[in-house]
This record gives structure tokens, C-alpha cells and sequence, in this order.
């Protein structure tokens, strides 16, 4: 069987470390390895608008810098195709008939559903006097459409965050359900994970659980290199953690897992010399004598040397944008066309192929001939 990648993003702003150490540059490197037939990576317009019906400027405004940011990063329209949600039509009928293999009660117990509801701050019920915004019927079922993606390309492998764990659950579900209804359709698949635990939900620069744009604490790819440095300089550490002399805190502390997510043995030798390894590192701050503003100015320096081979290349890119909406154009009209072909075996199996089915016509032909 064929080895098929897709996975994505929401067009909600640019995108920022989170994505980067979570899933964008994993993907990078499943593009150049050689291991994979296909590469598909969509940015996922009509998903942003499930929750974001009244501001369709928004997302409009951030594909192109979402399409700056993959391209800046490696990956390559030469080996993926990168194209745009809602200009294929196919994944709504999609999602139209797997709606039908889903309960509400499975969607409501969806993980990740029910922590956005609460994030978005939607109403769960019809409770008199809740003034809160209802839950759209599109965000609800998002589930379902993102099974959709995920099966129209026949994907095998999906590289996400483990937020995303939830919905590739469920798309496995989907799929099971409509192979045993239907007959062997659909490909089932795999979720892949970031392989370092410190990657796979990279705190935001003030702690906090999650990268974010809303809570302003995202450390962007497109950032410039002062404004790297700024955020880096007041990242959160150990507020316990006054005077050097002081034993300080690594665990919680999200300088040190930046650099459980960033920093690689040669670094020490590049930046910080004093210092064989990051466990070395860690052992001064924990018995005390070694400084905040040491770890984040070498923090910053393996920062600098990650961000800016991709800021260059943004810059490249960024002179060329209507270049960049072609090669988007053409990975939609690639895309299309798998989806299509899938879409056209979902329809066989579910016989609703009426006019290409001979078979079909002259049974009832037959039928009514008495
Ligand atoms: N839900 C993903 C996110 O919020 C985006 C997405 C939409 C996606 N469809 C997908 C990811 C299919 C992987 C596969 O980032």
C-alpha cells in the first residue's frame, strides 16, 4: 500500500514555535526522507471558519502567510502538494455521508471538542437566561469534516500535535464504520506523534500550558530576530528563583524545556562551552550560582541559528507572492483530483453510482417490463 502523508493547519495567524517543534518541521523532514509516495498539506480555511463565521477577513488575510510559513520552513511544492480546504468541493460530500455513520452523543464526547467549547466560551445548553453564544452545527461536527481530509487523500500517516489525537481517533472510527457498512473503502490512519514529550505541547513564553496567539505568548517564525530576543529576555522562569545563588527549578521552567525542545548536544560547544550537556546545565541551576539571563541568552543564540535560515527564506518568498498563489492554485487542482477519485469510490460502494451502473438500469428495466 501506498505511503500517503496529509496533515494541517488552520489559517488563523501565522504560524509559531507550537506548530513548528509540534508538527511543521517533523514534516520537513517525512517530505525529504524518501519514505513517503505523497505528501499532502492543506491549510485549513473552512475548519478556521467553523468558529469564526463573522470574521471570513481573518482567515482570507492568513493563507498566504501560512503558505509563506510552510514554504520558508522546507517544504516543497516539488514533493507536496500544499492546497487550500474549501476549493475542494469534494470534502463536503464527504462529509455529508460520514455524518450519518456519527452519533451526537460520540461527537460530544469528543476531547478536544469539549475543551474548545469551553475555550470559545459556547453555550452547552439551552439553559434561559445563558447568554452566551450557542455551539455552531459546523464547529460541533469538524470532527467529521477533518475525517474527511484525512481519508479523501487515503493518508496512511498523519503528523499532528496531540491535541489532535481526539479527531484521528475518530477518523479511525469513521472509517471502520463505513468499510464494514459498505465494503473495504476507506485507508485507516495512523497518528504521528512528536517524539520528544517537550514538543509535543511547547508551553507558551509566559508558561503557560499552550502557545497561543490569544493569550500573546507565541514566539512566531516570522518574528525579527530583536523580537525573538525580547520575548526570550522575559521569558517565564522559577519565580522562586531570585538571586543567582539561589536553587532554582527546571522542571515548570520554560526556558529549560525550550531547550529540551531546541537545544542539541553541539550547541554547548558552539554557544556555551562552560557546559558538556544539557543535563550538566541543568544540575548548576538546580543546586544554585547560575543565572537566568545566562540560559536565555543561550536559548536565544540556538533560536537565532534555527529562525534564521527560515527568515531569509521568507523574505525570498515574500518578493514573489502572486508565484506563491499559483503554486497554491496548482496544488488545489492536484488535490482535487485524488479527492475526486475517492470520492468516487465512496459513491460506488455506497451505490450511489446510479448512471454508471448498467446493472442497476437494467434490473429495474427488467422489473418493470413485469
Ligand atoms: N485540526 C487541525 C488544527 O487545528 C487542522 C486540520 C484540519 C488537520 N484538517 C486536518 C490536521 C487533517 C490534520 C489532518 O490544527
Amino acid at each position: 500500500m501506498e505511503k500517503i502523508i496529509l496533515t494541517g493547519d488552520r489559517p488563523t495567524g501565522r504560524l509559531h514555535l507550537g506548530h513548528y517543534v509540534g508538527s511543521l518541521k517533523r514534516r520537513v523532514e517525512l517530505q525529504n526522507s524518501g519514505k513517503f509516495d505523497k505528501v499532502f498539506i492543506m491549510i485549513a480555511d473552512a475548519q478556521a471558519l467553523t468558529d469564526n463565521a463573522d470574521n471570513p477577513e481573518k482567515i482570507r488575510q492568513n493563507i498566504i502567510e501560512v503558505a509563506l510559513d510552510y514554504l520558508s520552513c522546507g517544504l516543497d511544492p516539488a514533493k507536496s502538494t500544499i492546497f487550500i480546504q474549501s476549493q475542494i468541493a469534494e470534502l463536503c460530500e464527504l462529509t455529508f455521508y460520514y455524518m450519518n455513520l456519527v452519533t451526537v452523543s460520540r461527537l460530544q464526547r469528543n476531547p478536544t471538542v469539549k475543551t474548545e467549547i469551553q475555550l470559545r466560551g459556547f453555550a452547552e445548553s439551552n439553559d434561559a437566561g445563558d447568554n452566551r453564544p450557542g455551539i455552531p452545527v459546523g464547529f460541533f461536527t469538524y470532527p467529521i469534516s477533518q475525517a474527511s481530509d484525512i481519508t479523501a487523500f487515503r493518508a496512511t500517516t498523519v503528523p499532528v500535535g496531540e491535541d489532535q489525537e481526539p479527531m484521528i481517533e475518530q477518523t479511525r472510527e469513521i472509517v471502520r464504520k463505513f468499510n464494514s457498512v459498505y465494503g473495504e473503502t476507506l485507508v485507516e490512519p495512523d497518528i504521528l506523534l512528536p517524539d520528544n514529550s517537550a514538543c509535543l505541547r511547547l508551553p507558551g513564553t509566559d508558561g503557560k500550558a499552550k502557545m497561543s496567539k490569544s493569550l500573546g505568548n507565541c514566539i512566531y517564525l516570522s518574528d525579527p530576530a530583536e523580537d525573538v530576543r525580547k520575548k526570550v529576555m522575559s521569558m517565564y522562569t522559577d519565580p522562586g528563583h531570585i538571586k543567582v545563588e539561589d536553587p532554582g527549578k527546571v522542571e515548570g521552567n520554560t526556558v529549560f524545556t525550550y531547550l529540551d525542545a531546541f537545544s542539541r548536544p553541539e550547541h554547548f560547544a558552539e554557544f556555551l562551552p562552560d557546559y558538556a550537556s544539557l543535563d550538566e546545565l541543568k544540575d548548576h541551576y538546580r543546586r544554585g550560582g547560575l543565572g537566568d539571563v545566562k540560559v536565555k541568552k543561550f536559548l536565544n543564540s540556538i533560536l537565532q541559528e534555527e529562525l534564521e535560515p527560515i527568515r531569509t527564506r521568507r523574505k525570498e518568498f515574500e518578493q514573489d507572492i502572486p508565484a506563491v498563489y499559483e503554486m497554491l492554485k496548482k496544488g488545489c487542482d492536484a488535490a482535487r483530483e485524488v479527492a475526486a477519485a475517492t470520492l468516487a469510490d465512496v459513491r460506488r460502494a455506497m451505490r450511489i453510482n446510479y448512471f454508471e451502473d448498467a446493472e442497476l438500469i437494467a434490473s429495474q428495466a427488467e422489473k418493470f417490463r413485469g
